[in-house]
């Protein structure tokens, strides 16, 4: 018997039900409301917990395209978190209780890839377990909820699966480069941990039916003690002469006896040096846990711009020709920052270098400069930094003037503690640390040698270092880093 579905033709054969999908398919009843936002609540949990895990690895994690790939996937959770609190609250949820633990499994689960060892582990919990299961809970929502009734979430969910995928391919490149099969071995009775948690949560979206393990809470390993946040900043061995001061590139830059292309090596430079910011960026949203969702979203965005801005630098040193190892791209900041300073202290500098930036001799000078040096891909890159900081600086005075009773005060609050971090130029060289070698001359060496052109011996003959430097060098209004 024909079902009455199969005799209904649309309007003048248009497509039925404003594209969304098929009488059928709308026909089917679907998940109810109460189990959409116990399942969503989940995925929501799911994604904040990796946005943390991610962004507490940034700092000590030695690799930089690793560094580089963690500020940007915990961005991407900060964003679909960020669209799923939003869903929730349209179904009927007051009180939301988004901040609640959906199960003690998934948080030990959770727990246990935050507090995972080694790279190699952190990679395999990450994107073999957690992203893979989340890509399976979400599909699996997906199809089993009514695509009429449940649309706004779908549409949420069908970008939150396409991000999902593109970390999931990442993750599978990666691993497949860095955990070879000796690795995969030793990792395996941990991860049977995650998989004995994964079970005894009933999966990541709360739906898997494994009756064996549900009845005993599987024991944690690396999370039986409580996480502890390392400050610490690691590079791995391109990073040669992490302490090197040697090269002055403000004096530089503002010199306007120095010739516009010279200037585009050092703002690369520059761009390369800012992956302190994630460093220490990371060290600021990881410590100051209990605030409101927004400042993690907004810090996670500014975080993985400051990243992007490194990978600029990268992008234009190897455009040119210039191999940027040759440039010794300094921790010294983040590391003093994160190792000397409050959360909020190193908040405030980041703000009062990130304001110094505005000004005419700030972004705007720097995309002149750019324009100037007749490398179009130069003026490409300063015009979306340029445009990125002054988000920032919005960003800024979100989460940060706030907790001061003026502007001024915020600033002055700023400047004082990075007074407080002191130029350590002559005690790092003294500890044998670094020798501050001026790179300078090899790096525009090897760029006139790719450009065909002759080095100048003025520009080639740039020695000033950051000795006795606060490292805005006050006087010349420019920040080091943001
Ligand atoms: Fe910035
Ligand atoms: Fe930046």
């Amino acid at each position: 018997m024909p079902t009455p579905l199969a005799g209904y033709a649309p309007y003048k054969n248009l497509p039925p039900l404003a594209g969304l999908c098929t009488l059928e398919e709308a026909a089917k009843p679907g998940l109810s409301v109460e189990e959409c936002v116990r399942r969503l609540k989940r995925f929501h949990y799911c994604f904040k917990r990796l946005h943390q895990i991610l962004t507490a690895r940034i700092t000590a994690e030695p690799i930089y395209e690793l560094k580089t790939a963690f500020a940007h996937h915990a961005y991407l959770c900060a964003e679909h978190a960020t669209a799923l609190r939003t869903r929730i609250g349209e179904m009927r949820e007051p009180p939301l209780g988004l901040e609640e633990v959906p199960h003690p499994a998934l948080e030990a689960y959770f727990d246990e890839i935050l507090a995972s060892r080694t790279t190699e582990e952190l990679l395999a919990g990450v994107y073999w377990y957690a992203i893979q299961e989340l890509y399976s809970a979400i599909e699996e929502y997906s199809e089993a909820t009514n695509p009429l009734t449940d649309a706004p979430s779908r549409r949420v969910l069908r970008f939150a699966l396409l991000e999902v995928g593109d970390m999931s391919d990442w993750g599978y490149r990666a691993t497949e480069a860095l955990v070879d099969q000796e690795k995969r071995k030793e990792l395996r009775g941990w991860l049977n941990i995650l998989d004995e948690l994964a079970t005894h949560a009933k999966g990541l979206g709360g739906t898997r039916r494994d009756p064996a393990l549900q009845n005993h809470e599987p024991p944690r390993r690396y999370s039986a003690a409580p996480y502890a946040y390392d400050p610490i900043p690691r590079r791995d061995e391109r990073f040669a002469d992490p302490w090197n001061q040697g090269v002055n590139a403000e004096a530089f830059l503002y010199d306007e006896t120095k010739p516009a292309r010279a200037k585009a090596l050092m703002m690369l430079y520059k761009r390369l040096r800012e992956i302190d910011v994630p460093e220490m960026m990371a060290s600021i949203i990881t410590r100051t846990p209990g605030k409101p969702w927004g400042y993690y979203r907004d810090m996670s965005r500014q975080l993985w711009d400051e990243a992007r801005h490194a990978m600029m630098g990268e992008v234009g040193f190897v455009a040119l020709g210039v191999d940027w190892t040759k440039a010794r791209i300094t921790f010294n900041w983040s590391y003093r920052l994160n190792t000397e300073c409050t959360p909020d202290e190193a908040h405030g500098v980041l703000f009062f270098i990130e304001q110094g930036l505005m000004p005419r001799t700030g972004k705007r000078y720097e995309f002149e400069v750019a324009q100037e040096s007749g490398i179009p891909l130069m003026a490409t890159l300063q015009d979306f930094d340029w445009a990125d900081e002054v988000l920032h600086a919005q960003i800024g005075r979100s989460w940060y003037v706030p907790k001061f009773a003026s502007l001024k005060e915020a600033l002055d609050y700023g400047d004082a503690a990075w007074s407080k971090v002191l130029s350590n130029w002559a005690t790092v060289k003294e500890r044998g640390l670094t020798q501050h070698e001026n790179w300078w001359p090899a790096v525009y060496a090897m760029a006139c040698a790719a450009e065909g052109a002759q080095p100048d011996p003025a520009v080639l003959a740039f020695a000033e270092s950051y000795e006795g430097k606060r490292a805005d060098l006050k006087t010349v209004g420019e920040g080091l880093s943001g």
